[in-house]
């Protein structure tokens, strides 16, 4: 069975913990595509090219234990910018979309460029202050720099040329700012209910 759940929204907006409950209900395999784009920025700041960096990813990359800082989220969306590295990308996404038993991936373009066939779409969003508190409680340090920093990224993500972060024209949004996580898990859930 093909079936493809796309996952959308900006930082800490909950799409993660959507995407894995999903994935753990369903049994589906999950790719945060995110973190393919932390391991491209993470090489770069070792001294590859983006896109020798792109081209040359291999699966073991996702699997550093130095990509979930606040730099590697903000090295990420800088080389996310970059056309031919979002073009090296592509293939391996949509090759994970497709596999036999069914898959949830979750990012910023994929209901939109990588996956618009996608039997699912979610946009999952809430609002820059609320999503900051959640990265503050994960990661501490000063509230009002890691506001900037969510700002930042978002205006980045929403206003680069190539995929810019936006809902696709039929996906289904859920807004988390005043939703429990289960609550928000339970909407994706009905959601993927509907389409089987
Ligand atoms: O989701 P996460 O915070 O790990 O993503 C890091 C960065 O990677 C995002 O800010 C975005 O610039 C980029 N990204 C992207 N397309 C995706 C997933 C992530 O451009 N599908």
């Amino acid at each position: 069975m093909k079936f493809t759940v796309a996952i959308d929204g900006p930082a800490a907006a909950g799409k993660g913990t959507i995407s894995r409950q999903i994935a753990a209900r369903f049994g589906f395999a999950h790719l945060d595509t995110g973190l393919i784009y932390r391991a491209v920025g993470a090489k770069v700041a070792e001294g590859m090219t983006p896109e020798a960096a792109a081209e040359g990813l291999v699966p073991e990359d996702l699997e550093r234990g130095d990509l979930r800082s606040l730099e590697a989220g903000q090295a990420a969306s800088k080389v996310a910018a970059i056309p031919a590295v979002r073009a090296a990308l592509v293939e391996f996404q949509r090759r994970f979309a497709r596999q036999d038993g069914g898959a949830v991936l979750d990012g910023r373009d994929i209901g939109t460029v990588i996956c618009p066939g996608a039997e699912v779409k979610l946009f999952v969003t809430a609002s820059p202050e609320v999503r900051a508190h959640r990265r503050w409680l994960e990661v501490g340090g000063d509230a009002s720099q890691v506001l900037a920093e969510v700002k930042e990224r978002d205006d980045r993500d929403m206003n680069r040329a190539d995929a810019p972060l936006r809902p696709a024209a039929d996906a289904v949004t859920i807004d988390t700012s005043e939703m429990t996580i289960d609550a928000a898990v339970d909407a994706a859930c009905a959601e993927v209910l509907r389409h089987q």
